[in-house]
């Protein structure tokens, strides 16, 4: 793994924000747990896709669908017969690549090759099904068989006609949601980049064609807007266009929104017109009418829609990544490194951690009541332990953008600022209205 990537594996797990699923069993590749730090982080990124989505749009909504659905939804999506990739494996050392993604992979005993650079011969490539098969009910048998849903997108679909009469819903309109999928990768990594259980947040936007492209067009702008003001660099962002050959089959237009990931840039979110191809496959397998009526024409059709599809952990890591910074710095005469995460204060888990600088009253219980004031606010964190220095290199690492500390004055505290390590001091009493403005002053508060 890279160097800045190994760093950033060793902060999520040292500061508790993301482990390696089953640990203590040895793990198990390709899954993640978030812990506290890492559970707030992705809550909150969580927390302003849905608002962007819901509270920023009177007529798109909020969908919470099931991960089993009726098996014959993933033969109608093409999933059954499409949703594969090609498979090759290397007859020496028994590595398995994608076909397709040769270039970028690494020989399974020579990392630093690529595979048949060290001679091995690769078998023909086989078509491997990425979605994950189990069986409903006590039968193991060919008609039990049911999916873990691989995109989230499906039960947005089959439940496209429920929004649109329960919530009184015209075209355009659209259909948000947020939820695990699963897809059995053939080479995941890059830490929680590519898993086998991850979480989507896609939003399906249904619309007449003759609006199509220019809604279209409207999304691409607004999601890769989303990834700024979310904080990520907008020089390390950009459009990748799909191809003839990367398009999939209906597709009209598809554009992923890349990151400049330090293994390269990947995509992160993709913004697809899907035409009217789901609706009308949905129509065809289940035999319901997916068409509505335009009330002023009275034409029936059958909607196209526009898809914007982020991976909550893709998002959570690009943010990671985006906000680490190492930083040469002079303590008590010696040069260090300070570790930072620059978190946009809208995302840091913790805006303000209280310290009182010693364990003893009157300090420790001012800063008792202070951090519940504050906390009442925002998500605040409280640390009585270790020297001062040891608890700013702390907030650092985990990107809270104040440290308030309570010393001998009676009626004020130090408000020390995470990136330009700048120290205030504030009175009791005004302390609240400082950091509403501080906030204000970085874009995280109306
Ligand atoms: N419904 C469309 C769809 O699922 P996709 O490009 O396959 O499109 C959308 O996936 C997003 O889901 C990707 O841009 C990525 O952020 C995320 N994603 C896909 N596969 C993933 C995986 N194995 N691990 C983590 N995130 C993944």
């Amino acid at each position: 793994m890279n160097d800045l990537m190994s760093k950033i594996v060793s902060l999520c797990k040292r500061r508790g924000f993301i482990f390696q699923s089953s640990e203590i069993y040895g793990g198990l590749n390709s899954c993640y747990d978030y812990g506290p730090l890492g559970t707030i982080l992705k809550n909150s990124v969580k927390s302003h896709w849905m608002n962007a989505m819901t509270r920023e749009h009177t007529n798109i909504l909020p969908l919470d669908s099931s991960i089993l659905m009726h098996p014959k939804i993933w033969e109608a999506s093409g999933h059954v017969s499409n949703f594969s990739d090609p498979l090759v494996d290397c007859k020496t050392c028994k590595a398995r690549f994608r076909a397709d993604k040769l270039e970028s992979s690494a020989c399974g005993q020579k990392p630093s090759k690529k595979p048949t650079e060290c001679g091995g011969e690769l078998t023909e490539p086989r078509q491997f099904n990425l979605m994950f098969k189990t069986f409903m009910g006590p039968l193991e048998d060919s008609s039990a068989v049911i999916f873990l849903r691989p995109e989230t997108a499906q039960g947005i679909y089959v439940n496209f006609l429920n929004v649109m009469t329960s919530c009184r819903q015209q075209i355009p309109f659209g259909i948000a949601q947020i939820g695990k999928a699963f897809r059995n990768e053939i080479t995941p990594g890059n830490f929680v980049f590519r898993m086998r259980e991850f979480e989507q947040m896609e939003m399906q936007y249904f619309v007449h064609e003759s609006h199509s492209f220019e809604e279209f067009e409207r999304w691409k702008q607004a999601r890769i807007d989303w990834h700024i003001g979310m904080g990520l660099r907008k020089e390390r962002l950009r459009f990748h266009q799909h191809g003839p050959k990367e398009l999939a089959h209906y597709a009209k237009a598809a554009f992923d929104i890349e990151y400049e990931f330090p293994f390269g840039w990947q995509e992160i979110e993709g913004v697809h017109h899907r035409s009217d191809f789901d609706l009308k496959q949905h129509e065809k397998f289940a035999g319901k009418k997916l068409s509505v009526r335009d009330p002023v024409s009275n034409e029936a059709f059958v909607p196209n829609v526009i898809e914007t599809s982020v991976g909550c952990d893709r998002a959570t890591l690009t943010l990671l990544i985006d906000a680490y910074h190492e930083e040469k710095i002079v303590e008590e005469g010696k040069e260090e490194t300070r570790v930072v995460l620059k978190f946009s204060p809208k995302i840091a888990p913790f805006t303000a951690s209280v310290f009182p600088l010693m364990k003893k009253d009157p300090m420790s219980s001012k800063a008792e009541a202070i951090f519940k004031e504050l906390n009442r606010i925002w998500p605040c964190d409280f640390d009585a332990s270790g020297s001062i220095g040891k608890r700013y290199r702390r907030v650092d690492e985990i990107g809270t953008p104040f440290a308030v500390t309570v010393d001998y004055e009676s009626d004020s505290v130090t408000v020390r600022h995470r990136d330009s390590m700048k120290q205030e001091r504030v009175s009791d009493s005004g302390l609240i209205a400082y950091l509403k403005n501080e906030l204000k002053n970085a874009g995280a508060e109306e």
